[in-house]
């Protein structure tokens, strides 16, 4: 009988199942999209049951889809949206409100005061992280701070606190547990020690009891309940998308690079296996840990790269699908001169701007829905232009090529783009789906499904590689007027 390993993809925008077999090739895939919130400008929420539900349904769906029985999946493994911030009461399992999104800006001011404060560099120095809103820290805090009875709650070991892989887990075996690569996206978490810190608990308020015990991203941590797939199923894989995507793309050695092309764009190198510094404001993260050894990893986060392109559909109105945009931007031979800068929830890295709103810039008479489209589909190469120059000034060691991964990786005029921006190759691999591949890759190690990190390297195939064509003075004109684009964009929303 053949086996499967079945990976949960909980994004942002849609959560996804599907089940690879041991070529790692992608057997059968579902997937559902599940409501956003945006209660007020800047915030973006999430239901937590709406993420619960929606993911349990693809996982039976994809089963049911593929004739496959529950005997038949060796193992369970889950990348999900990092950052994002759950809390629910232990007993009843009930959440106390919904998820603070990763994108949501809401506590800003409350990072500033603590900036002010001249704490960034405690938080630096522990977590690898910038102090900003996009962590989990001060999302926990708000939620404790402003959900009536929490605070009181968590206080008596009422209430658990998790990221959504601890969600997810949780409602499959009633475990709460997270694994280390979210961990490190708390701000809670140092790096170094791979313990919760305590001086930073105490900073943001957050008592001990709430927290997660932290596990190995690869490793047995429980098994599925039987009411969910007719029988237990283990699961042995957990890690944040990104990383699990970098472990998909094999990028299991220093140096090597990917970017995932998702909702915001993620560009993570490997680090080896000591917390990297930067000194170009990028993230120090947790790659993954496997069998008492950390990976690091040095990361890029850029918040909105496809979202661009949904804006375009939902916001702007100008395609009717995601997948028309190509062909609306190939329609003119260049943005004519129009610059996007999507900072639609302010900036990420290198940046850090929470104030930066979205900005067209260099419009005449004669742009057209065309300019804009090109413009949009741009925008996502230049802002990750940006995270690799970083990633080069902060990194002793030369990237010779950055693979490929997400869903508008499978663009190919903007693949071109980039690697023209980029100066080196950009590769695509056969399998784009390598957040979810990782995260089975994660669980099939632990359960023997694949025995080697070299025989899951070996795995990975080149499908197209994109090289650079564009002259170095034409690319440094254009990124040059990226740069005072992003100028305009800047602190719109003064605090
Ligand atoms: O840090 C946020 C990231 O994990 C979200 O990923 O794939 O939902 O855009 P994605």
């Amino acid at each position: 009988m053949q086996q499967y390993i079945l990976a949960l993809d909980q994004g942002t925008t849609s959560s996804r199942a599907i089940l690879f077999d041991r070529q790692g090739q992608v057997h059968a895939t579902a997937q559902r999209e599940y409501p956003q919130h945006f209660p007020q400008p800047g915030w973006v929420e999430h239901d937590a049951l709406d993420i619960w539900n929606s993911q349990l349904a693809c996982a039976r769906e994809v089963l049911r889809q593929a004739g496959v029985s529950a005997e038949q999946v060796t193992g369970i493994g889950i990348a999900n949206q990092r950052e994002t911030t759950l809390v629910w009461d232990r007993a009843s399992g009930a959440p106390i409100g919904r998820a603070i999104v990763w994108q949501d800006r809401r506590t800003a001011e409350a990072c500033d005061r603590l900036r002010g404060e001249g704490k960034a560099e405690l938080v630096q120095s522990r977590t690898g992280l910038e102090l900003d809103a996009y962590f989990s820290a001060t999302k926990l805090q708000w939620l404790l701070d402003h959900v009536p009875g929490a605070r009181v709650r968590a206080e008596r070991g009422e209430l658990a606190f998790g990221t959504v892989d601890s969600w997810l887990v949780f409602k499959l075996c009633g475990r709460h547990v997270t694994d280390a690569s979210n961990a490190a996206r708390t701000m809670l978490f140092n790096i170094h020690t791979m313990r919760w810190d305590e001086d930073l608990l105490d900073l943001f308020g957050i008592p001990p009891s709430l927290l997660p015990e932290v596990v190995a991203s690869s490793g047995a941590v429980g098994a599925a309940d039987e009411q969910w797939f007719g029988r237990r199923i283990p699961i042995a894989g957990i890690a944040g998308d990104q990383q699990a995507a970098t472990f998909g793309q094999a990028c299991h050695r220093r140096g090597m690079v990917k970017n995932t092309y998702g909702t915001g764009c993620f560009m993570l190198m490997h680090a080896g296996e000591r917390p990297a510094v930067s000194h170009n404001r990028l993230l120090s993260t947790v790659g993954w840990k496997i069998d008492g050894r950390t990976d690091y990893a040095l990361e890029g986060s850029v918040f909105m790269g496809g979202a661009t392109v949904q804006w375009l559909r939902d916001g702007l109105g100008i395609i009717r699908q995601s997948g028309e945009v190509e062909a609306l931007a190939l329609s003119v031979p260049d943005s004519g001169g129009v610059m996007l800068v999507p900072a639609f929830v302010g900036l990420g890295a290198p940046h850090w701007d929470p104030y930066a709103r979205g900005t067209i810039v260099g419009m005449t008479r004669g742009t057209t829905a065309g300019h804009i489209a090109r413009a949009a589909v741009e925008a996502i190469a230049y802002q990750s232009a940006e995270l690799l120059a970083a990633m080069q000034k902060d990194a002793d060691c030369a990237v010779s090529e950055v693979r490929a991964d997400g869903g508008a990786a499978r663009n190919d005029m903007l693949m071109q783009f980039q690697a023209d921006l980029l100066k080196v190759p950009v590769i695509r691999p056969q399998v784009t789906e390598t957040t979810a591949l990782g995260a089975a890759y994660l669980a099939g190690l632990a359960l023997g499904f694949w025995r080697t990190q070299e025989e899951i390297a070996a795995q990975w195939r080149v499908e197209r590689r994109f090289e650079p064509q564009m002259t170095s003075a034409r690319r440094d004109e254009l990124m040059a007027r990226w740069a005072r684009a992003v100028e305009h964009a800047k602190s719109w929303a003064v605090p």
